[in-house]
């Protein structure tokens, strides 16, 4: 039975599409079977990152409007993807539980990219875990807290990500430091992604590769249940690429 995990973070860019889309592709990469639910209406861009726009004509609002079947509305590209609707902001709970239920045989591991805000709930309760990408500064630890608060009224299993951390901001003091982040979110961290334009490069190649794209690699393979250290964040000094 496929896992469903929805990424979100409250505050906006933090870089949920940009993960959600590079993990889907690391565990894809490990031969599962990976399905990308987007859950952006407003951005409603996961067929454009992986460059599937010509197949975009269904989205999940026209399964649960039965418009279409679940099967005519997968999109098929580098991982499968089940597009946004252009006309609809919300996310019929139970219509979102009935699709991921009904698609949870046919995939390994489901992915749902979040809108940012708080109204999650209804993802909350289609899915089983939750990945709170967090970026390394106040405000966005701030509402990950809430966040966090939201999603264990529905889940148990909830893990942090931080994004865009950059070692020379927090030993200069502007950025957050992990240590802080743990101590203020007492949630398991998944990973540590360094700000650097190799993440850019990589959604636009739709390819994993360099330092960066060993991280994404290890994060999904801990998706996938291996038991791997993080990487310390003194290598993460090496990303000197702003
Ligand atoms: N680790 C990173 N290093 C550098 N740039 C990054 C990193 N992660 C994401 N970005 C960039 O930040 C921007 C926002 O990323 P993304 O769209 O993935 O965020 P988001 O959380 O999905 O945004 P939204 O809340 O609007 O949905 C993009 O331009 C992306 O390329
Ligand atoms: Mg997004």
């Amino acid at each position: 039975m496929g896992q469903v995990i929805v990424f979100c973070s409250g505050k906006g860019g933090t870089g949920k599409t940009s993960m959600c889309a590079l993990i889907a592709m690391g565990l894809a990469q490990r031969g599962k079977r990976v399905l990308v639910i987007d859950a952006c209406p407003g951005m409603r861009c996961m067929d454009i990152v992986f460059g599937a726009e010509a197949q975009a004509i269904y989205s999940w609002a026209d399964v649960m409007e039965e418009r279409c079947s679940y099967s005519d509305a997968v999109i098929h590209a580098k991982v499968d993807i089940l597009g946004a609707p252009w006309n609809r902001n919300d996310t019929d709970g139970a219509g979102m539980k009935d699709i991921t239920n009904h698609f949870r045989s046919e995939y390994d591991h489901i992915l749902i990219d979040a809108a940012p805000g708080l109204e999650l709930s209804a993802l909350f309760g289609a899915a089983d875990s939750a990945i709170v990408v967090i970026e390394p500064d106040m405000m966005s630890v701030r509402i990950a807290d809430k966040v966090c608060a939201t999603a264990r009224r529905t889940l148990r299993d909830i893990n942090l990500l931080v994004n865009r951390y950059d070692h020379r901001a927090v030993t200069e003091g502007s950025a957050v430091s992990i240590d802080v982040i743990e101590e203020l979110i007492a949630y398991p961290l998944t990973g540590i992604v360094p700000q650097t334009r190799q993440i850019k490069n990589m959604i636009r190649l739709r390819q994993l590769s360099g330092k960066a794209g060993d991280i994404i690699k290890l994060i999904a393979g801990r998706i996938d249940g291996e038991v791997t250290q993080l990487t310390p964040v003194g290598k993460l000094a090496s990303f000197k690429d702003r």
